[in-house]
């Protein structure tokens, strides 16, 4: 019996049915990533002889490219100014941007969101998973109350089980933030249907969808742990 409840804290997925990966390619406001270069740093990402330094790099490379993909459809506004050579009307992103890194895995993707998006406004929220329940557990909360926003992108490396995505967007929410985005590097069939069926209004963008979770919760094939993996703490 005691063998079997420590297997359980240590194996939180194992016998969790899971869905297929052809499943969930289809479910509606899914974006996954078609774009060569994307497909090329995900795989520097995946190879575990990729150190800490080159992993960061790539991550907020990998965040400047997802902020292009997932920013296509924004609004703009008219602006008149001036060139060197005569007045003209130019464009301006209508309202805001908001993005909100979920730590500490989503702090490499922000800095790639910001270096596209140097005017956005940057919220971080603590979450972490508990490796024996696979529960998001709160612990930073630097949210602020904010309406005047076109869109605002919820970011973390990793979709596994959706609990921290589910989470951090529950929390969004209660703060009034709208026109909420969410962006992964990858994500598992059963986390990304979990996030669709929770939050159906939330767009999903991810560089790419894995074949399954393991038994502790990992994404398989994935990348390994993406906050000790940017940060040096393996
Ligand atoms: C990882 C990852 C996500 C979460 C995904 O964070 O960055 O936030 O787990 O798992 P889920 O979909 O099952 O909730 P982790 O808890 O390892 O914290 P870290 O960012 O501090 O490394």
């Amino acid at each position: 019996m005691a063998n079997e409840a420590a297997d359980a804290q240590a194996y939180p997925m194992r016998g969790v049915p899971q869905p297929a990966r052809e499943q969930t390619l289809a479910l509606p406001q899914v974006h996954i990533s078609r774009h060569p270069v994307i497909a090329h740093k995900m795989t520097l990402l995946r190879d575990k002889r990729t150190p800490p330094p080159a992993f960061y790099r790539t991550v907020r490379e990998l965040g400047a490219l997802l902020a292009y993909e997932s920013t296509a459809d924004l609004k703009l506004e008219p602006v008149r100014i001036e060139t060197p050579i005569e007045p003209m009307t130019g464009s301006e992103l209508a309202g805001g941007v908001g993005i909100v890194p979920i730590l500490r895995a989503g702090l490499g993707l922000a800095e790639g969101f910001r270096e596209v998006l140097p005017d956005a406004s940057i919220w971080h929220l603590g979450l972490r998973r508990d490796e024996r329940t696979l529960e998001p557990i709160e612990y930073y909360n630097q949210l602020a109350r904010s309406s005047n926003l076109q869109v605002c992108f919820s970011v973390d490396p990793m979709l596994a089980t959706g609990g921290s995505a589910i989470d951090a967007l529950n929390i969004l929410k209660r703060y009034g933030v709208p026109h909420l985005r969410y962006v992964a590097l990858i994500g598992a069939p059963y986390g990304l249907l979990k996030l669709r069926q929770a939050h159906p209004d939330v767009p999903i963008y991810l560089a790419a969808l894995d074949d399954r979770l393991d038994d502790r919760g990992f994404i398989c094939p994935g990348l390994g742990d993406a906050g000790d993996r940017q940060f040096g703490t393996l």
